[in-house]
C-alpha cells in the first residue's frame, strides 16, 4: 500500500528522511482492527518525528501520522483515537507512562490502511466529512482538553498564542462556540484577521500588552511566547501548555511571577477516548467545523509536511489516499 514514512531521521532537514512509497499492508493482531483510511491530517508531530523527537532510529521505517478517519472492516465510518495504551493499562489513558501515539511505536495513519486496538475506534459523526473528521483526534482533542478540562469555565477570558497552528485554530473555534471571551496572538496581520473571522474577540501581535490580564492562556508556541503568556495572566490564572514549536527553553522562566501571582502551570497532552467522543458531540451540537488549509493526495505528503515545517499553514493539512 502507499504510505508516507520516515526512512531516516534528520534533525536539521526533516524532509530528507521522508519517503512516499510502498509499505506492506498491515495485518491486525488479536484485539486490533483494520481501518481503510479515507483522510489523514498532518500535525507538527510529523515534523518532530522526522527530526527524531519522540521517534528513535531503531523504530524505522515508521509510517507517519496520528490522525485518521476511515471505514472499518464492518463498513462503519470511524475516527481513530491515536493514544495507544500499553498492554494491561486500565487507568487514565494519557497518564500511562508507556502510552504512545500512532507513528511513535505503532505504524501511523499516512497510509491507505492502519491498524489500531478495537477500543480506539470512535464513531464518525454523520455530519462531518472524512476530511473534517480527520482533524479531530489530535488538534481538536488537544485543544478541547487544554481549554475545557485543564483551562477554565465558559465565561473566562482565554488567550490563545500563535493562531495559525492546528491546535490554536481548534482552540479559538471551541472557545468561541462555547462561551469564552477569546483573545489571540499572531505574528502576521493576515492571520490575526482570520482569527477574528474564526470568532476571536480581539487579536494582538506577539508580546503586545493586553487591555487586561486573562484567566487562562493556551500555549503551544513555547519559548517565543512564554514570557508574554506568564505576564498576561491574572493572579491565580492558569497557563495550559501542550507544545513548544519555537523551542522548550525560554530565555526567562519567569519563576518569580509564577509564584508571586500564584499562577497554575498545567501541562496537557492529547485526551482520552471519552474526551474524543465529547469533541465529536461538541462539533455536532455547535456546528463548529475544523479550519482546513488544504486537502492534498497522500502522494503529495512531502509538500504538506514542508508547508507545516515552514509555518505556512493556517489550520489543518489533510491527505487523502
Ligand atoms: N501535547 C500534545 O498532545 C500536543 C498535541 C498537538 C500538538 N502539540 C504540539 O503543539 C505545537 C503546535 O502544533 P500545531 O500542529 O498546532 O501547530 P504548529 O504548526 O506547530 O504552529 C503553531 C503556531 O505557532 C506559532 N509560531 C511558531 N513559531 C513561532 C515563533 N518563533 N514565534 C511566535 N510564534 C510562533 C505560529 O503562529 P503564527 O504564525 O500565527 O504566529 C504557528 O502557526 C507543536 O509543537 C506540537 O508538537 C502537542
Amino acid at each position: 500500500m502507499l504510505a508516507a514514512y520516515a526512512a531516516e531521521i534528520n534533525p536539521d532537514d526533516p524532509l530528507a528522511g521522508l519517503v512516499v512509497g510502498e509499505r506492506p499492508a498491515p495485518e491486525p493482531p488479536e484485539g486490533w482492527v483494520l481501518v481503510d483510511v479515507r483522510a489523514a491530517a498532518l500535525n507538527h508531530h510529523d515534523v518532530w518525528s522526522l527530526r527524531g523527537v519522540g521517534l528513535g532510529g531503531d523504530k524505522l521505517p515508521m509510517i507517519l501520522g496520528c490522525d485518521a478517519a476511515g471505514v472499518d472492516q464492518d463498513g462503519n465510518e470511524v475516527l481513530v483515537h491515536s493514544v495507544i495504551s500499553s498492554p494491561g493499562w486500565t487507568g487514565e489513558q494519557t497518564l500511562d507512562p508507556r502510552r504512545s501515539l500512532l507513528s511513535e511505536r505503532h505504524q501511523g495513519t499516512l497510509a491507505e490502511q492502519v491498524i489500531v486496538p478495537a477500543g480506539n475506534l470512535v464513531p464518525k459523526p454523520a455530519g462531518l466529512s472524512f476530511e473534517e473528521a480527520a482533524c479531530l483526534p489530535t488538534a481538536f482533542l488537544t485543544a478541547y482538553k487544554m481549554l475545557c478540562v485543564n483551562g477554565g469555565p465558559p465565561g473566562s477570558t482565554v488567550l490563545v498564542q500563535g493562531v495559525g497552528g492546528g491546535v490554536a485554530t481548534a482552540a479559538i473555534g471551541i472557545a468561541a462556540a462555547t462561551g469564552y471571551r477569546v483573545w489571540a496572538t499572531s505574528r502576521d496581520e493576515g492571520r490575526r484577521q482570520r482569527a477574528l473571522e474564526l470568532g476571536a474577540d480581539a487579536v494582538f501581535a506577539p508580546g503586545e500588552r493586553l487591555p487586561e490580564r486573562v484567566d487562562v492562556v493556551l500555549e503551544t508556541v513555547g519559548a517565543a511566547t512564554w514570557s508574554h503568556s506568564v505576564s498576561s495572566l491574572k493572579p491565580g490564572g492558569t497557563l495550559v501548555i501542550a507544545g513548544a514549536t519555537s523551542g522548550d527553553a525560554p530565555s526567562k522562566a519567569e519563576l518569580t511571577r509564577i509564584f508571586f501571582h500564584q499562577l497554575r502551570v498545567q501541562g496537557s497532552t492529547m485526551g482520552n477516548r471519552e474526551q474524543l467522543v465529547a469533541v465529536t458531540r461538541l462539533l455536532e451540537q455547535t456546528g463548529l467545523r475544523p479550519v482546513i488549509d488544504r486537502v492534498i493526495p497522500l502522494a503529495d505528503a512531502a509538500s504538506g509536511i514542508a508547508a507545516l515545517a515552514a509555518g505556512e499553514v493556517f489550520g489543518k493539512v489533510v491527505l487523502t489516499p
